[in-house]
């Protein structure tokens, strides 16, 4: 009974000086395992006079239990710290104010972009696209514009090879569509386009929409009315329109087209160099040239086509004075769209 007292007196040392889970193992073993203290006491239990026997057995396992007891309970008590500790890791401040959300939004160009596409197609054109690095054949030759014409010297050409240029234009596509279709046709092809020229209103890459409608039939007053239904559409409705004569070697009759000055309300000012009139885009009547060389009869078609900057569309409806501020990301400038 004796060695009982002394054993259950240092297992509470031992377990009283116990700091972590795994040596709360090693004591469970020391004691309780199968060649553990108190469970040597138990085989030895055959070994006390039968007298003792049942008060001593009873002891043993009273001390067995106590010892399993004190481990389990002890156990229990580091999980709890630790989960306490790891909740104290983990605790969020709810009060603490958010990180915002800034949404994006779509750059003016592309809003531009978009609200001329939606005017055509509106007007029952199709979208088409085509290669920015083009062929010299469909940039130039098919349009009408051979080597060597003095009318290459209007378009500040990047060259890629011999026969291979960044487009200066969407005309190409015309070309490229007349191609692949047979009339009627009426699309709009809008993209990027290159040419070596940079200051206030001009950068080396911008972009354009054409357009292009062919048919039996189709007259000048065919592009004039989709003409002036577009620039009453995207600039208001009052807007002064006029059809100025030009040249294009893909167009022939060819225009420019003005809107009265939008700064000055046509009494002349600075940005319309005092004639009260800005150049929106080029147009005209398909040059038959260019339909022969894309394959169509020319005696049977007739089309209009038209080229617009929309970097300049987008600087006139915003009252915008300098092209760069398109390209230079300042968040300052693309958050007032
Ligand atoms: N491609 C011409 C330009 O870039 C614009 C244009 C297109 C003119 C179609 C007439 C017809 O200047």
């Amino acid at each position: 009974m004796g060695d009982l007292l002394s054993l259950k007196q240092s297992f509470l040392e031992e377990v009283s000086a116990v700091s972590e889970a795994a040596e709360l193992q090693q004591l469970k073993a020391k004691y309780t395992g199968r060649k553990g203290l108190v469970t040597a006491e138990l085989k030895a239990l055959s070994a006390v006079p039968p007298a003792e026997r049942p008060s001593f057995g009873k002891a043993v396992n009273e001390l067995k239990d106590f010892v399993e007891r004190t481990i389990e309970e002890k156990e229990s008590s580091f999980k709890d710290v630790e989960k306490g500790r790891r909740l104290l890791a983990e605790k969020i401040d709810i009060t603490l104010p958010g990180k915002p959300d800034i949404p994006g939004r779509f750059h003016p160009l592309n809003r531009v972009l978009e609200e001329i596409k939606d005017i055509f197609v509106s007007m029952g054109f199709g979208i088409e696209e085509g290669p920015e690095i083009e062929l010299d054949y469909y940039n130039f030759e098919a349009l009408n514009i051979p080597r060597h014409h003095p009318a290459r010297d209007m378009q500040d050409t990047f060259y890629v090879s011999d026969d291979v240029v960044l487009r200066t234009h969407t005309s190409p596509v015309q070309v490229r569509v007349m191609e692949r279709k047979q009339p009627p046709l009426k699309i709009i092809a809008p993209g990027k386009v290159y040419r070596c020229d940079a200051d206030v209103s001009h950068t080396p890459m911008f972009h354009q929409v054409e357009g292009l409608m062919v048919d039996e039939g189709v007259s000048f007053s065919d592009l004039k009315g989709v003409l002036e239904l577009f620039i009453h559409s995207f600039f208001g409705k009052g807007t002064p329109v006029r059809f100025r004569p030009s040249y294009f070697p893909f167009t022939e009759p060819s225009a420019e087209v003005d809107i009265g000055c939008i700064f000055c309300a046509g009494k002349g000012c600075r940005v319309c160099k005092t004639t009260g009139w800005l150049e929106v885009m080029g147009c005209g009547m398909v040059n038959p040239k260019v339909f022969e060389m894309s394959g169509y009869a020319s005696d049977a078609y007739t089309g209009f086509a038209f080229g617009m900057g929309v970097e300049r569309l987008a600087m006139l409806k915003y009252s915008i004075d300098d092209i760069r501020l398109f390209y230079e990301n300042d968040l300052r400038f693309l958050r007032q769209f």
